[in-house]
């Protein structure tokens, strides 16, 4: 080897090197791919706050929805203030002051075991766990009175959680409306949860029987408590039924609201 190449540093034997040798090649690749993470590291980062607010707003539009009142030409953050927001304690079905509003789903979504209950029975596949205090919200008429309360619900489906409302007249048993905001169910399938002609079926059906037993139920067949109790199934699609039929009768039973829906029946919730 002459005396002159062996003599050359490294920075300059790679800068004479031809454009398609290894060295090179492999610099150009792992240069793209640092510049390539950094950018898309630093958009992460600069649109997290206005993928938070668009969350918030899309929750909110949902709950717009499920309560019937959704009018795309009225700014959302100014329908949503006809809501009466608050944080409730499911085992007593008071209004708890414990925790600040603006902060409490942040809090709940982060698993913090100041507001969990383990579940030693899970049949809304929550993964053994469930929040043991949940943001309502309640909706007035004009004169003050208790008009329809939106309650939070999820549970597990055939592929994913579903995440919605369900919306119930202020007596605690006639259901409004139901419907999910987030779910990963197969389209044309499962996803049919979404369907208005499937979600439309849910508009004045009760949840509890007569005789005080929690009798709604979402199957193929209507069940003996009557047709007032009963959601069809959704077609081809029973796995991610009998999981919205849990998480409805789970979230609407004694672990979920049920306390709390006992004092709306008895008119002391509002
Ligand atoms: C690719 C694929 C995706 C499916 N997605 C769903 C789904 O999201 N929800 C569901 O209940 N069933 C889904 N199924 C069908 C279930 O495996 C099962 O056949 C169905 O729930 C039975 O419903 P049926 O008794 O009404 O026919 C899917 C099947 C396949 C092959």
């Amino acid at each position: 080897m002459p005396e002159a190449t062996e003599n050359k540093g490294v920075l300059r034997r790679f800068l004479d090197a031809p454009p398609d040798s290894v060295g090179k090649t492999i610099f150009v690749a792992v240069t793209l791919c640092l510049v390539a993470s950094m950018v898309v590291s630093a958009a992460a980062v600069a649109l997290r706050p206005v993928q938070e607010a668009n969350q918030l707003n899309d929750k909110r539009v949902n709950i717009l929805q499920v309560a019937g009142v959704y009018n795309p030409e009225v700014p959302v953050a100014e329908a949503f203030a006809a809501f009466e927001p608050h944080v409730l304690d499911l085992a007593t079905a008071e209004y708890s002051d414990q925790f600040d509003i603006d902060t409490f789903d942040a809090l709940a979504a982060s698993g913090d075991a100041s507001v969990m209950r383990v579940l030693e029975d899970d049949p809304a596949g929550l993964g053994g766990q469930m929040q043991a205090y949940r943001m309502v919200y309640l909706l007035r008429d004009e004169t003050g009175a208790l008009d329809k309360v939106i309650l939070p619900i999820e549970g597990y489906g055939l592929w994913s959680t579903l995440y919605g409302f369900i919306a119930l007249e202020e007596n605690g048993n006639d259901i409004f409306g139901l419907q999910f905001y987030q779910h990963g169910e197969t389209p044309g399938l499962g996803a049919e949860v979404d369907n208005p002609r499937w979600k439309a079926l849910w508009n004045g059906k009760q949840l509890f029987s007569e005789d005080g037993a929690l009798a709604i139920t979402v199957a193929k067949a209507a069940p003996p408590a009557g047709a007032e109790h009963h959601i069809d199934a959704l077609a081809g699609a029973t796995l991610t039924t009998v999981g919205v039929d849990n998480l409805v009768r789970f979230w609407m039973g004694e672990a979920g609201y049920g306390a709390f829906l006992e004092r709306l029946k008895a008119g002391e919730a509002g």
